[in-house]
């Protein structure tokens, strides 16, 4: 199984931004905990991360024509504005989990809103990096459901 996981803005400044709130684990520690597990799992996992919003959405249609079977993402702030994700992840159709390191729930106002969500099957939020794991786990099962 590939799955594609994707992080937005900021996302590459873990383990230095608000610890707080993200935790102390760098960008790389999050790769190589993911990396381990997806080999448990048996899937195989392909990163990426932008601070672009546009190029969040070239990669989301590329997961369509690698023919990707599941995509997990992070969108960070895009979460909260952005219409062009949540078009590109209907658009390509492939099973989606939404992942927040942090609760968003019980943030800002302005982090109330989701636009990517209604195309996601599964929505992750306040688990820490362990969220990403949960979502590949999801994935797994609704993938291996329909394989
Ligand atoms: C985030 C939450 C967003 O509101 C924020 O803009 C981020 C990270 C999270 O993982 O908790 O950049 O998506």
């Amino acid at each position: 199984m590939k799955f594609v996981i994707i992080n937005g803005p900021n996302l590459n400044m873990l383990g230095v931004r608000e610890p707080d709130k993200y935790g102390n684990e760098s960008y790389e520690d999050l790769l190589n905990k993911i990396q381990q597990h997806c080999k448990k799992v048996g899937v195989c996992p392909e990163f990426y991360h932008s601070n672009h919003e546009g190029d969040l959405v070239d990669r989301i249609q590329k997961a369509y024509y690698d023919k990707a079977d599941a995509i997990v993402i992070n969108p960070g702030a895009y979460t909260h504005t952005s219409i062009a994700l949540l078009d590109a992840v209907k658009s390509v159709g492939i099973p989606t989990a939404e992942v927040h390191i942090s609760n968003v729930k019980e943030r800002e106002s302005f982090r109330q809103v989701s636009y990517i969500r209604e195309a996601c099957c599964f929505t992750v939020m306040g688990h820490g990096t362990l969220g990403y794991l949960e979502a590949i786990d999801y994935l797994v099962d609704k993938v291996g459901e329909t394989k």
